[in-house]
């Protein structure tokens, strides 16, 4: 077997890894060498991969312990470890996945306990414009980069701080922006708050990251409200700077995998149907952050 290559993008992060068949099979030397280049460059992609469902789940779950999704009535049939994101409606005009996942920046499940650490979505169908180019791109930011790039005096005003995060503040997010479409009220259990740490370590590589975003973070503990809102202001537009910022554009046979304490992404909603997205995504479930 040829030695995968990986390809950087021109931004702090994002990388194409090349000469990789899933589909063949993966040895323990390209599993490692796709794993180091996710932890390097936080979002990596395979192209031109064909992958059932089960092939899929059983790559990714290489990678850690795979969760199923918060809301099981998305999950692709037959697959407890994959939902499908995507803008298709069923024969009763109901939503066949998310279909407004990721449209504010975002890292996957902050508001959990245990927040997932990587995500990966495949891409069955892809959204293109009247002349064939690509819609509904991802964008990503790195937030070790952000947290490496702070001045001197920040680090050391946010290190220590935890934060207050809820799921229930990322739907007032969509909300508020109008782009809550379609989905079912938060029960209690996903109305919870959990504090994170601002500042978080990469339980892998040991890297710092910035871990606060506008849509998922309420408030930092112990500070006052006004100092709060402005903190969080500050740091999450710090991290998702433009210049800084990698877009994915995808192509039908992409594996996108990313790892969520390394970066934030969103989700461009630049098309409607009848241009029809359709992705399948795992996750790969983390530890606590500290
Ligand atoms: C997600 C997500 C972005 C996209 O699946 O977590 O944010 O472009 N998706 O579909
Ligand atoms: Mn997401």
């Amino acid at each position: 077997m040829t030695r995968p290559t990986v390809v950087p993008s021109d931004a702090p992060l994002g990388a194409e890894i090349r000469g990789v068949d899933i589909a063949a099979g993966i040895d323990a030397d390209t599993l490692r060498i796709v794993h180091d280049a996710l932890h390097r460059h936080k979002v990596v992609v395979l192209r031109d991969q064909r992958l059932t469902p089960a092939m899929q789940a059983t790559f990714c779950g290489r990678f850690g312990r795979l969760e199923p999704h918060v809301l099981p009535q998305y999950l692709v049939p037959g697959h407890a470890d994959l939902v499908r994101v995507s803008n298709v409606l069923d024969d009763r005009g109901e939503p066949i996945g998310l279909i407004d996942a990721g449209r504010v920046w975002h890292s996957d499940g902050q508001f959990l306990e245990l927040p997932n650490l990587y995500s990966m979505l495949y891409a069955l169908e892809v959204p293109r414009d009247e002349h064939g180019a690509p819609l509904g791109a991802t964008c990503f930011a790195s937030t070790a980069h952000a947290y490496a790039s702070l001045p001197e005096s920040t680090r050391r005003r946010i290190d220590g701080l935890l934060a207050v995060n809820s799921l229930a503040a990322v739907y007032a997010t969509l909300q508020r922006s109008n782009l809550a479409t379609r989905r079912a009220p938060l029960t209690d259990a996903q109305k919870r708050e959990v504090e994170h740490p601002l500042v978080r370590t990469h339980p892998s590589t040991g890297e710092k990251c910035l871990y606060v975003s506008r849509a998922a973070t309420l408030r930092i503990v112990g500070w006052p409200p006004s100092e709060s809102d402005a903190l969080i202001d500050e740091l999450s537009a710090w991290i998702v700077r433009d210049a800084f910022v990698h877009t994915h554009r995808w192509q039908e046979g992409d594996l996108l995998m990313w790892d969520n304490c390394g970066s934030q992404h969103l989700a461009i909603g630049d098309y409607a149907l009848p241009q029809r997205r359709l992705m399948h995504r795992a996750t790969v479930g983390g530890s606590r952050p500290h």
